[in-house]
């Protein structure tokens, strides 16, 4: 099998990658452990950047994203009982689009099939192997054969678990982590959202969010342990939870049945270089987000668009400066990221060691976020997305 890039995953990263390039005449192979289903139904993300939605648009898979997906102009920011928007639109000229992850994964996989490319579903054991040569090769198992897989470039968008950060030797490899004392506790409910926009609480028994993914479906967090059980959360005293966080005088949480519940850890992670060779990370591979900032999908997406330019430069010109820069021009925006989704987790949750100074400095810094128009446009164009800082 011979192809000119190899994307191991199919997450949104390795679809959109497959699609960028497909509309440049490049052809790749994507390669995924799970089965379709599996990969469509997993629930994610649900917030994509301005941007990021105006790239999918442009890239003409955005057809029902902006039929289905929710045109945000603002957030609100709760604390001390009271909710203070931040207006995205006012402050940096930009909106979100509530679209669940799910939602995306299942148009770029039709697009995928539409196009006539590759994509294998249930493959095993994948392998890298000759990275450091210019004819780098995937093997891997699919339907009971061995395969192998020649290729120009490999794209390592196998998300944080994958196979493909650890091909690069440990040597070259710097991570840099973070873990948080706390993890998200989340359900998907049968019920209207109970407001109009995203609500970030502050609350002294922890950071609760309500968000959504459509008129019909409420989306809830509540911050949690970070190993914290589902057992003892029945539907009741989630609901109670939420009702304690998010309630606030003349506004009512609308319940609804829970359809789906878990909890997810946080960490902070960034792997340097993203290139090594003729591999090229991408996404969850190179880089971990807590959500509090909403920026996973979005970083995956943005690294992805980069790769595809600077692919289609080279084979079109066979110049190399935008691959060589592949890394360093990730890097930054990620950094940025980072930064902002640290920023927001640690301004938003109680740590179980946190003392009473560092709630004060939360407070103080929420104070500032409702009465600063510049603090609140530092938040609002972080979160609409930024070019690299
Ligand atoms: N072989 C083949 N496929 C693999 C392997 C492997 N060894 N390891 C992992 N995969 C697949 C996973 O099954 C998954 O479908 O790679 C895909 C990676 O997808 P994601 O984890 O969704 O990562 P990415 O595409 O980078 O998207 C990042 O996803 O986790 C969220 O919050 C994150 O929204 C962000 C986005
Ligand atoms: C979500 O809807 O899943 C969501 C929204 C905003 C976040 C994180 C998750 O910051």
């Amino acid at each position: 099998m011979r192809t000119q890039v190899a994307i191991v995953g199919a997450g949104p990263a390795g679809l959109t990658l497959g699609h960028l390039l497909h509309r440049e005449g490049i052809d790749s192979v994507i390669l995924e452990g799970r089965r379709r289903e599996y990969v469509e139904a997993r629930i994610r993300a649900g917030v994509l950047e301005h941007d990021v939605a105006a790239l999918f648009d442009e890239a003409g898979v955005g057809e029902r994203l902006r039929r289905e997906g929710l045109v945000h102009t603002g957030v609100e920011l709760q604390a001390d009982g009271e909710r203070h928007r931040i207006a995205f639109d006012e402050l940096t000229g930009k909106s979100i689009v509530v679209y669940g992850q799910t939602e995306i994964v299942k148009d770029l996989i039709e697009a995928r099939l539409a196009s006539g490319r590759q994509l294998q579903f249930e493959v095993s054991d994948v392998t890298l192997h000759e990275l450091e040569s210019d004819r780098p090769r995937v093997r891997f198992g699919h339907e009971g054969a061995e395969w192998e897989l020649e290729c120009d470039v490999v794209a390592g968008c196998d998300g944080f678990h994958g196979v493909s950060r650890e091909s690069i030797p440990p040597d070259v490899l710097r991570s840099f982590t973070r873990e948080y004392p706390y993890g998200w506790l989340g359900i998907l409910a049968a019920v209207a959202p109970s407001n109009d926009e995203l609500v970030y609480a502050h609350h002294e028994r922890g950071f609760a969010l309500l968000s959504m993914r459509s008129p019909e479906l409420s989306r809830l967090y509540l911050q949690c342990a970070p190993d914290e059980s589902l057992e003892g959360w029945s539907d009741g005293r989630i609901w109670e939870e939420l009702h304690t966080r998010l309630g606030m005088e003349g506004w009512e949480l609308r319940e609804g049945q829970i359809l789906e519940k878990g909890v997810t850890p946080m960490r902070s992670f960034v792997a340097e270089p993203m290139q090594w060779g003729s591999l090229y990370l991408a996404g969850d591979a190179a880089h971990i987000v807590p959500p509090t900032g909403a920026k996973g999908l979005n970083l995956a997406v943005r690294d992805v668009h980069v790769l595809a330019e600077a692919l289609a430069a080279w084979y079109r010109t066979g110049k190399r400066e935008l691959l060589e820069r592949y890394s360093e021009t990730c890097l930054r925006r990620v950094w940025r990221a980072e930064h902002f989704s640290w920023w927001m987790t640690t301004t938003l949750h109680r740590g179980p060691s946190d003392d009473e100074f560092g709630l004060r400095l939360q407070q103080s810094q929420l104070r500032y976020l409702r009465s600063s128009v510049a603090a609140a446009t530092s938040l609002a164009e972080n979160y609409v997305g930024v070019e690299a800082a």
